[in-house]
């Protein structure tokens, strides 16, 4: 459920009429709603009720500062891959203990600033990683608590270019070696080693991947504990899935995912960790654009959008579907036409959908693809010299620009042309 309702046949973010936003920020735009994400936070939050645990949100999917500090307050830790995550959940007030550092690449200096700023866990790739670590902890005179993640060889059912869970994945460690790169890991005087970490991918659409992969940490638990290791944390990644295409069956709750863990892992008395993304941030925001032109084609027609292939990447990337639905509700029984949605990118792949029906759409008119508030702005460029689009987070009736859109000249300025030219 999301707060972008239509109310007297306008689509509403919240209490605020979308097309307030627009007036006052131009589209396209990014509108994220504070209900949707305190409320998705919730979900996760109750799910682990039964035992201890802590939700930190995958800020790969949505690292706006706002964004950030609505979740922390809620409770919320980060799950963070570069410095510069890091960096920004410090900025928006999360405290060092609430942030876990994943990611195949952390290098030497993202290591140090985390543990001179303080860090709940690095979630350890490799034993090269664990080598470098080890010394970096030392060369500062502390013990860097590490989990190890594994990789359980299984099939996530989901878009091969977000599959992380099988043995051909660049991701953790094979785990029929974990009890080797373990028994080396607590031989580091510079590491502490507190759990185990998995994460088999994204979008997942069914539990069962998770179960076979859960039951392969649980297994492999009471075998680092007969080897003496104190295993006192699991993190379990993020990856559930949302329902992106209204007719298709919904993807498993929050609450049988919370139920499905405390079967395969309840037992074993550890701390539970979740990285979830998606399922917070993408049903809690939206792209709003609007129509520049309609354009009859041969045998089809277009709808050129202003927003493009840079602003929302996903379809051109993974033939994501996004639902687009006109900010002005549709009179009932309307005869909808359908129309290739694109973007005015000078490349075939800037096409959001292709023959999808819609209320026929003119100049000027709104349009919003839902489900974009994960893997949105984030992946966002100014290709095509586009600079990035705004984003909007609306709080009941109120609203604010949370990131404003730069001119020409902001973007222009941060090249330099050097003095011999
Ligand atoms: N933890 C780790 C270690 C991850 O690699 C990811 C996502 C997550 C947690 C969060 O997964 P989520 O709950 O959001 O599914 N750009 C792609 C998605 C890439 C996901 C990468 N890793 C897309 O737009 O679909």
């Amino acid at each position: 459920m999301d707060h972008f309702l239509y109310r007297a046949g306008v689509l509403h973010a919240e209490d605020v009429p979308v097309p307030t936003i627009a007036a006052a920020v131009g589209s396209p735009f990014y509108v994220y709603s504070t209900a949707t994400l305190q409320r998705h936070f919730r979900l996760f939050d109750d799910a682990l009720a039964w035992g201890e645990h802590l939700v930190c949100f995958a800020m790969k999917s949505n690292s706006n500062q706002a964004v950030l500090r609505v979740l922390a307050e809620a409770g919320a830790g980060m799950d963070v891959v570069s410095g510069g995550e890091y960096a920004r959940a410090k900025a928006a007030g999360v405290p060092g203990e609430k942030i876990v550092f994943s990611g195949v690449g952390k290098t030497r200096e993202e290591m140090r600033a985390a543990l001179e700023g303080g860090i709940r866990q690095f979630n350890v790739e490799s034993e090269p990683e664990m080598v470098a670590l080890n010394e970096v902890a030392m060369s500062l005179g502390v013990r860097a608590p590490i989990a190890i993640r594994v990789n359980p060889d299984v099939d996530a059912k989901t878009h091969a270019k977000i599959a992380t869970g099988k043995s051909e994945n660049k991701f953790g460690i094979p785990i029929a070696r974990a009890k080797e790169v373990y028994a080396e890991a607590a031989a580091m005087p510079g590491l502490d080693v507190v759990g185990i970490d998995v994460h088999i991918g994204s979008q997942l659409t069914e539990l069962e991947p998770f179960r076979l992969a859960y039951e392969k940490v649980a297994e492999l638990t009471g075998v680092l504990r007969a080897e003496g290791h104190e295993i006192r944390r699991l993190d379990l990644g993020g990856g559930l899935g949302i329902p992106y295409e209204r007719s298709n069956a919904a993807p498993p709750l929050p609450v049988e995912y919370g139920a499905l863990v405390k079967e395969t892992l309840g037992h074993l008395d550890c701390e539970i960790e979740i990285e979830p993304g998606r399922l917070i941030s993408g049903n809690a925001g939206i792209l709003v654009s609007g129509v520049i032109y309609v354009k009859n084609g041969e045998g089809r027609d277009f709808l050129i959008l202003d927003a493009a292939m840079n602003d929302l990447i996903r379809p051109a990337m993974y033939e994501a579907y996004h639902d687009i639905v006109p900010v002005q509700e549709p009179a009932p029984g309307v005869e909808q036409h359908p129309y290739d949605i694109v973007g005015p990118v000078c490349e075939t792949g800037d096409t959001f959908a292709k023959q999808r029906l819609m209320p026929p759409l003119a100049a000027g008119d709104l349009v919003a693809f839902r489900s974009a508030g994960a893997y949105g702005a984030v992946m966002s460029s100014e290709y095509n010299s586009r600079p990035l689009i705004p984003e909007v987070l609306v709080n009941g009736d109120q609203f604010a620009v949370i990131r404003s859109r730069p001119t020409y000249e902001e973007m222009i300025s941060r090249d330099t042309i050097p003095s011999w030219l």
